[in-house]
């Protein structure tokens, strides 16, 4: 312990007042000590302080709790303090904008959670809620005190508890830049956003050893819980990111698509009105034939303003294409079905991260924007089992709950319940539009024809040629928009080029929009 943290230690006079602050602001910026620092950097690792330095804007970051130390007695604990005990907290400015920030410091003992330093946490989470404000955590721990048993325990839950009631009041964003293991995973799962960085972070709720005890897989942590795996496989994180200053730019640009908390709206930023030639290509996006793909972030491109597409979750269930934009320089959510990948069938995995997309965006005032060509749910087996029926019902009940202004756009195919799905009109959309080349029916015209004229067709003298008359048959009636647009389902059928200053000018005639559901505790979406 160093002389000026020990207890019975008193300077006299004013000089020695002086100097004892300056001793311990000087102690307190090291941490666990230079040659743990010297380790963390030797890892490819920035230390806590680092990190807040690069998140906030210059010379805006008050630290809190600078002093704090534990409390705990047992195990040598009591002759072992470090001034702030491993996490450093406190509020500042990113983009100009008040945000709380933890970061966990790994150089004491190894940023591991105590009593004392949940409490740091809890403070600063609490103060955010009172000011509504976003709260940043940057995770670097080896998880609870070992040497405090249940104070530890008790510390994590208090952070659980504020987080679950910080949920969609103000937004919540985990950086995952080191170990995160055990119970300690589920205050990053709770939270909006979880980012992680490639090859320095982890996140499993038992490790390797456990695993390979229990099921004798033999495991690295790596590929059990680094950022591909959790990017890829899971889709617990949102974000994974080559380096630490690249996850913080990360945050910085997630945070300027939200507002401040759920009053309010996300920041306008100024932008482009140019009618340029890109929005002109959008309309040969659509290829002739209905099952040749193409990419929606094309159709995205084409409509948003421009390098404004921040997408989330972009290598989990790619059938789908999820994240932030801008259009006249406010923030939109986009949901988009991918042709690209599965025909952008909708399955277990793109419902569930639609329905949160959908939800976090909702609750932060964001509007949506839903750019659908899907094909229907995925059949299996695999997926029957796996719950596509809970499953695709949380994407339907999370539009169908959505109070932000909502539009959709058919680009080509809305079959059968993943029309109703999609933000149709009848949960509730405030426009549909839809472009030339939508085919709006219960299934594609193939396989309706095979069903509706099975008889006809079994008897044709040439039944591949009455199939493919009954197909052009039923194309002719339903492969468009116009049945749709006929009943009011679809307000407008518009040109793929149009699509930019349509949207442009429903957003800003939704803008005040006034929406309730009926008064509840909460909804039950189905889990
Ligand atoms: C106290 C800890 C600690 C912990 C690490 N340290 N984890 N001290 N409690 N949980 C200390 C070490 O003693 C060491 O101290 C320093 O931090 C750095 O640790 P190293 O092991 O040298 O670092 P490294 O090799 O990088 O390994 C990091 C690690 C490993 C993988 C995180 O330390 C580890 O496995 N720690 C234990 C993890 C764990 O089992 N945690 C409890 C999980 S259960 P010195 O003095 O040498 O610098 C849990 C439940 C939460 O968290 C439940 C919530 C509901």
């Amino acid at each position: 312990m160093n002389e000026t943290n020990k207890p019975n230690y008193t300077p006299t006079g004013k000089e020695g007042k002086v100097e004892l602050l300056k001793k311990k602001n000087a102690e307190a910026l090291l941490g666990g000590g230079e040659k743990r620092i010297e380790a963390q950097h030797k890892k490819g690792k920035l230390t806590a302080r680092e990190r807040i330095e690069l998140l906030m804007d210059e010379g805006s970051f008050q630290e809190i709790d600078k002093f704090v130390m534990h409390r705990a007695k047992d195990f040598g604990l009591d002759k072992e303090h470090y001034l702030g005990d491993g996490v450093v907290t406190g509020y500042g400015e990113v983009n100009g904008r008040l945000v709380y920030v933890f970061s966990q410091d790994f150089t004491v003992f190894g940023g591991s959670l105590s009593e004392t330093h949940a409490e740091k946490i809890c403070k600063i989470m609490d103060m955010a809620m009172k000011n509504g404000a976003p709260v940043i955590g940057l995770n670097d721990s080896g998880g609870a005190r070992i040497q405090e048993g249940v104070n530890s325990l008790g510390g994590y839950a208090d952070i659980f508890y504020r987080n679950t009631l910080a949920s969609g009041v103000v937004p919540q964003i985990s950086a995952i830049m080191g170990p995160c293991a055990g119970g300690a995973v589920y205050s990053p799962a709770i939270t909006d956003f979880i980012l992680m960085v490639e090859n320095t972070s982890y996140m499993f709720v038992t490790g390797p050893n456990v695993v390979k005890t229990v099921t004798q897989e033999t495991v690295t942590a790596e590929e059990l819980g680094g950022a591909s795996a959790h990017s890829t496989k899971s889709g617990v994180t949102h974000f994974a990111c080559a380096n630490e200053l690249a996850c913080i730019q990360h945050i910085k640009k997630l945070l300027s698509y939200m507002p401040q908390n759920c009053e309010e709206i996300a920041p306008i930023y100024p932008y482009e009105m140019a009618d340029d030639e890109r929005r002109k290509e959008l309309d040969d996006l659509i290829p002739e034939n209905p099952n040749q793909p193409y990419d929606i972030r094309d159709a995205v491109k084409g409509i948003v303003d421009e390098d404004s597409f921040l997408e989330v979750h972009e290598n989990y269930a790619d059938n789908i294409v999820v994240g932030f934009a801008r259009i006249a320089g406010r923030s939109i959510g986009i949901v988009g079905n991918q042709p690209q990948s599965m025909a952008g069938v909708l399955d277990n995995h793109a419902s569930t991260k639609a329905a949160r997309f959908v939800r976090t965006c909702d609750s932060f005032n964001v509007p949506l924007l839903v750019l659908v060509d899907v094909p229907g749910f995925l059949p299996g087996t695999d997926q029957e089992w796996n719950g596509i029926i809970s499953n695709g019902a949380k994407l339907l009940y999370a539009f169908s709950e959505a109070t932000v202004p909502r539009i959709t756009v058919i680009t080509r195919k809305a079959y059968g319940g993943a029309y109703d799905v999609m933000n149709s009109k009848h949960i509730g959309a405030d426009l549909n539009f839809a472009w030339p080349s939508a085919e709006i029916a219960v299934m594609g015209a193939k396989g309706a024809a095979e069903i509706i004229f099975k008889r006809e067709i079994a008897e044709a003298d040439d039944s591949e040629a009455k199939l493919q008359e009954k197909v052009d048959e039923y194309t002719a009636k339903f492969a468009n928009p116009y049945r749709a647009a006929h009943r009011g389902f679809i307000d407008e059928v518009i040109m793929p080029s149009e699509t930019r200053m349509k949207l442009i000018k429903a957003f800003k005639m939704l803008e005040n929009k006034v929406d309730k559901i009926p008064r509840k505790k909460h909804g039950n979406i189905p889990l």
